[in-house]
């Protein structure tokens, strides 16, 4: 979500005649995209920010603009902490930035409330040209008991459905070929809309696969708690929805699930997990692990290295627990864990995440997939990168043009990429 709002900021500075200057120092306008999700992002940000202090002490008519989650949790306390800071705002006023760079010419701004426009509605400059984020909802109704996301992105406001099919319409239009619906949880999509006008998340994932032009749709994040039959279908009967769920489980012990206010149980999970791969072959599934959660004994925690096995997952995003200011966890639960013991279970958990998605990765080598060319390889410019449908990065040997679709026979795999050769000449749908 972060990376698509940075993207529109870019659009928008564009569109009122800013360019992106090569080094911070020669800026007239330093605008940070902050997150606050933990405690490493805000101690990441206030380095940088430390810096444009200086920056902004050597040259006076240097702009300097912090938005996002950040600045959001600390709203107008950021103008008297940082007093060298002239415009601030939350993730829900992006669309006000024009005329807060306006307005600043005579006073420090702040904007923070919930209600402005979609960030999806404004220019992007987009990083992949074949692949773009598409926000179908903002905020989040869930009370996650370590999570900040509510407090800093406001209660879920879904974008209406034509809005959201004009877009990729548009965008299919200008070259892309794949699209990732953004939302902090995407399948408790179109709720608040009236009834009539609105689309279940199911009916929306048809719709959006069904718009020609558009080889590839994916979706994150949806919520286990709301992942019904009618999404599992849709994923199943139209073939331009991609192969993978990435499903944050947060932990594989139902106490501790309990405590996180996730209202599923382990048991629960699995079950759904079970249902996924039977509706959709081939699947790939990833998630987000949290560990060091307050009270998380050894046997949670093996709980959640077991629940990695049994899952089998194709990737995990994993996290150290970090108390978050307002939360419920952060509020009144003790953060009993200490440093030592978080960091031990983090890296067993990497360990047994590696294993499984190397294990897992075998299973690809000897077929033949279809590949997104993205463009040479980081590692090997003599090589091609791509994704498989089950969001799997390979690498290959090849001579597709980037935005084709290639099938690729593959021959190795580690954790994290696949290895192979491109089999005969591109598909251009
Ligand atoms: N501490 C650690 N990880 C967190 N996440 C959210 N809040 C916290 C926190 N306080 C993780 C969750 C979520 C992902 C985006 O970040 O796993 O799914
Ligand atoms: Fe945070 Fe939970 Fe909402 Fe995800 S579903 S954004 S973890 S409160």
């Amino acid at each position: 979500m972060n990376d698509h709002d940075s993207e529109r900021m870019k659009g928008l500075l564009e569109s009122l005649g800013y360019n992106e200057a090569p080094v911070r120092d020669d800026a007239d306008l330093i605008l940070f995209n902050t997150c606050t999700i933990r405690g490493s992002a805000d101690d990441r940000f206030l380095g940088n920010l430390g810096e444009a202090k200086r920056i902004k002490r050597e040259n006076p008519d240097v702009v300097v603009a912090v938005g996002g989650c950040w600045a959001q949790s600390q709203k107008e306390l950021v103008f008297t902490e940082f007093p060298f800071v002239d415009i601030a705002f939350g993730p829900g006023e992006l669309s006000r930035l024009g005329e807060l760079i306006a307005r600043e010419r005579i006073e420090a701004v702040g904007a923070f409330s919930f209600d402005g426009a979609f960030s999806g509605t404004l220019p992007a400059k987009r990083e992949r040209p074949f692949h773009a984020w598409v926000q179908i909802s903002v905020g989040c109704n869930s009370v996650c008991s370590y999570c900040i996301v509510p407090s800093v992105r406001g209660r879920e406001r879904s974008r209406h459905p034509e809005e959201i099919l004009r877009e990729i319409q548009d965008l299919a239009a200008q070259g892309v070929r794949e699209v990732t619906l953004l939302g902090q949880n995407v399948n408790s999509y179109g709720r608040d809309i009236p009834l009539g006008e609105r689309l279940t998340f199911a009916e929306l994932l048809r719709a959006v696969g069904s718009v020609p032009g558009i080889w590839r749709v994916r979706y994150t994040s949806p919520h286990p708690k709301d992942m019904r039959e009618d999404v599992i279908a849709a994923m199943a009967e139209t073939p331009a929805l991609c192969e993978h769920v990435h499903l944050p489980a947060q932990s594989g012990s139902s106490r501790v699930l309990k405590r996180m206010r996730r209202t599923y149980t382990r048991e629960r999970y699995m079950e759904l997990l079970m249902r996924i791969r039977e509706g959709i072959p081939n699947v790939s599934i990833t998630t987000d692990l949290i560990v060091g959660f307050p009270g998380e004994t050894d046997e949670d925690f093996q709980d959640t290295l077991s629940l990695v096995r049994d899952a089998e997952y194709d990737g995990a995003y994993t996290f150290v627990y970090s108390p978050r200011p307002g939360t419920e966890a952060g509020e009144s639960m003790d953060d009993d864990i200490s440093p030592a013991l978080k960091s031990e279970r983090i890296q067993a958990l990497v360990d047994t995440v590696h294993q499984v998605s190397r294990a897992r990765a075998t299973r690809f080598i000897g077929e033949t997939h279809e590949v997104l060319v993205e463009g040479p390889s980081r590692t090997d410019p003599t090589k091609l990168r791509g994704r498989l449908r089950q969001n799997i990065a390979a690498n290959f040997t090849g001579d597709a043009a980037p935005g084709s679709l290639v099938m690729v026979e593959i021959s190795g795999a580690s954790s994290t990429t696949l290895a192979g050769t491109q089999l005969g000449v591109p598909v251009t749908a």
